[in-house]
C-alpha cells in the first residue's frame, strides 16, 4: 500500500466513528430549513450536503481543508525553481487533511507518475471526434471510455464489503487524476495544434510541468498550469460540477461515470463555461470598437446593452460568494507580476472598475463582484492559448482534484444514495395557504 493510501486509511478509520455517532445520536436534530423560494430556486443555501474537503465562506472565499488559498500556496511544497506548488501536494492535502512533507510528496509524485499510461483506444476515440466538436464533449467521452479500467467495478462484481469500497475507489481516482492532464493536452493538440504531433509524457516532470510540456508550452506555463489546477480544485460540494459527481457516484457508479457527468455539468455557461464566455463577450466589445481601445464610457454602455438584452455579465456574480472571489485576486496578482501591460488584462481590469456599480444599480445580482472566470482567460490567452473553448477543459482537470477526493471520502464514509423529495406546485400552494 502506498504511503498516501496508508495515511488515508488511518484518517478514514479516525473519521468513521464521528459520522456514525452523528447519525445514531443526533440524526433527528434540525440543521436547516427549506423555504418555497429555495425549493423553486435551485436549492440555494439548503444545508443538505457534507464534505470536509473544502468550505466556502460567502465573505472569505474557499478554504481547502481549513486553509485559505494564499495559505495553500504558501504551505504546499513546490518543485525546485517553481513559484507554484505541486498539484500532487494538493491531492495529498485534500485526501488526508495534511500538508505533505518532502518524503510524502516524493512518494506521491512517483506513484502518480507511474499511473500516466493511457490505453490506445482512448486516443482512438478522441481522434474519431469531428474537429468541430466542443473539447468538453471530447473530454467527457474520453473519460467515459476509460470506465472499462475501473477497479471499483471489478471489486464490486466480486462482492466486496461496503467498508472496502474506498480502496478501489481510491485506485480509480488516483489513476484518473494522473491521466486527465494527458487527455486534456492531447485534445488541445488534436483540435488546435494538429501539426505538433503527440508528445509522450515526461516522467521527470510533475503533473503541472508535464502538462505544460505536453501542451508544447515553455516556462512559466508550468506554473500557470499548477496555479490554474489548484485554484479550480474545489468549491464545496454544492456547485453543479461537484454536486453532479457526488450525485452520480451516490448510486455507486464508479469514478469514471461520475467524473464524466461532473464534466458535463461544468460545461454550462452559468458554471465553468463562463470563462470562455468572458472572452467571447469581450471580443464582441472589441468588434464593436473596431480596433479602438474602449473608454470607460464605452464599457459602461456595452455592459448595460448586455443587461438590457436580458443576458448575464459573464464572470460576475456567484451563488454563494458575496465579495471578490479570492481565485480572481490570485490570478490578478499573477497578471500584475507577469503581464501588467497586456491589453486584455487592461480590459478586464477596467471592467472591474465599472461592472460592480452597474450590477448594483441594475439591482438583480446578489453579488456584483467578479468570480474566478472573469480573469482565467486573460492568463491563458497571454501564454498563447487563444482557443477559449478549451478553457473549461483546464477547469475540469483542476476540478477533478476536488471531486475525485470527495468521491473517495464518500465511499469511505458510506454516504447514501441521494434522493431528495419533490412536491407538486399544488402541494406547496396548499402548504403555504396560496390556494384561491
Ligand atoms: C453565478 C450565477 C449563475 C449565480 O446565480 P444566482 O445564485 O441565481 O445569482 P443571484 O441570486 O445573484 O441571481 C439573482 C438575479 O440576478 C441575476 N444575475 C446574477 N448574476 C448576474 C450577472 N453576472 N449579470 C447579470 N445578471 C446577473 C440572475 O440572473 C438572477 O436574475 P433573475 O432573477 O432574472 O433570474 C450568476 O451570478 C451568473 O449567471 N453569473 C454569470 C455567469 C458566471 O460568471 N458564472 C460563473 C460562476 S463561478
Amino acid at each position: 500500500m502506498s504511503a498516501l493510501k496508508e495515511k488515508l486509511y488511518e484518517k478514514i478509520q479516525e473519521h468513521r466513528p464521528r459520522t456514525t455517532r452523528l447519525l445514531k445520536e443526533f440524526g433527528d436534530k434540525v440543521i436547516g430549513e427549506v423555504t418555497v423560494s429555495q425549493a423553486i430556486g435551485g436549492m440555494r443555501g439548503v444545508k443538505s450536503l457534507v464534505t470536509d474537503i473544502s468550505y466556502l465562506d460567502p465573505m472569505e472565499g474557499i478554504r481547502y481543508r481549513g486553509y485559505t488559498l494564499p495559505e495553500v500556496f504558501e504551505k504546499l511544497p513546490k518543485p525546485a525553481g517553481a513559484e507554484m506548488p505541486y498539484v500532487e501536494g494538493l491531492w495529498y492535502l485534500l485526501l488526508t487533511g495534511d500538508i505533505p512533507n518532502e518524503k510524502e510528496i516524493e512518494a506521491t509524485l512517483v506513484d502518480m507518475t507511474n499511473r500516466r499510461t493511457i490505453p490506445r483506444y482512448v486516443w482512438d476515440v478522441i481522434d474519431a471526434f469531428p474537429s468541430e466538436s466542443h473539447p468538453m464533449a471530447i473530454l467527457s467521452a474520453a473519460v467515459m471510455t476509460l470506465q472499462r479500467e475501473s477497479r471499483f467495478n471489478i471489486e464490486y462484481q466480486r462482492g466486496i464489503s461496503k467498508m472496502d469500497y474506498w480502496d478501489s475507489t481510491y485506485e480509480d481516482a488516483t489513476n484518473l487524476m494522473s491521466k486527465m492532464p494527458l487527455i486534456g493536452a492531447y485534445i488541445y493538440n488534436k483540435l488546435y495544434n494538429p501539426g505538433a504531433g503527440h508528445r509522450y509524457p515526461d516522467s521527470s516532470l510533475d503533473l503541472g510541468g508535464n502538462f505544460a510540456y505536453m501542451m508544447g508550452k515553455d516556462k512559466p506555463y508550468d506554473d500557470v498550469a499548477r496555479m490554474y489546477f489548484i485554484i479550480h480544485a474545489d468549491h464545496e460540494s454544492g456547485n453543479v460540477s461537484a454536486h453532479t459527481g457526488h450525485l452520480v457516484a451516490s448510486a455507486l457508479s464508479d469514478v469514471y461515470y461520475a467524473t464524466s457527468a461532473m464534466i458535463n455539468g461544468l460545461a454550462g455557461p452559468l458554471h465553468g463555461l463562463a470563462n470562455q464566455e468572458v472572452l467571447r463577450w469581450l471580443q464582441g466589445l472589441n468588434e464593436q470598437m473596431g480596433g479602438k481601445v474602449p473608454s470607460t464610457e464605452d464599457m459602461k454602455k456595452y455592459v448595460w446593452e448586455t443587461l438590457n438584452n436580458g443576458q448575464v455579465i459573464p464572470g460576475y456574480g456567484h451563488a454563494v460568494l458575496r465579495k471578490t472571489d479570492p481565485r480572481y485576486a490570485i490570478q490578478r496578482d499573477f497578471c500584475l507580476k507577469y503581464l501588467p501591460n497586456d491589453p486584455l488584462f487592461g480590459l478586464v481590469s477596467k471592467l472591474y472598475e465599472v461592472v460592480p456599480d452597474i450590477l448594483r444599480e441594475h439591482g438583480k445580482a446578489k453579488n456584483p463582484w467578479p468570480n474566478v472566470d472573469a480573469q482565467s482567460g486573460v492568463v491563458q490567452w497571454f501564454y498563447g492559448i487563444e482557443e477559449y473553448d478549451f478553457y473549461t477543459v483546464l477547469f475540469s482537470i483542476g476540478r477533478a482534484v476536488g471531486v475525485l477526493s470527495n468521491l473517495v471520502w464518500d465511499r469511505a464514509l458510506g454516504y447514501s444514495l441521494e434522493r431528495p423529495k419533490s412536491l407538486t406546485t399544488a402541494m406547496i400552494e396548499d402548504m403555504v395557504g396560496a390556494k384561491k
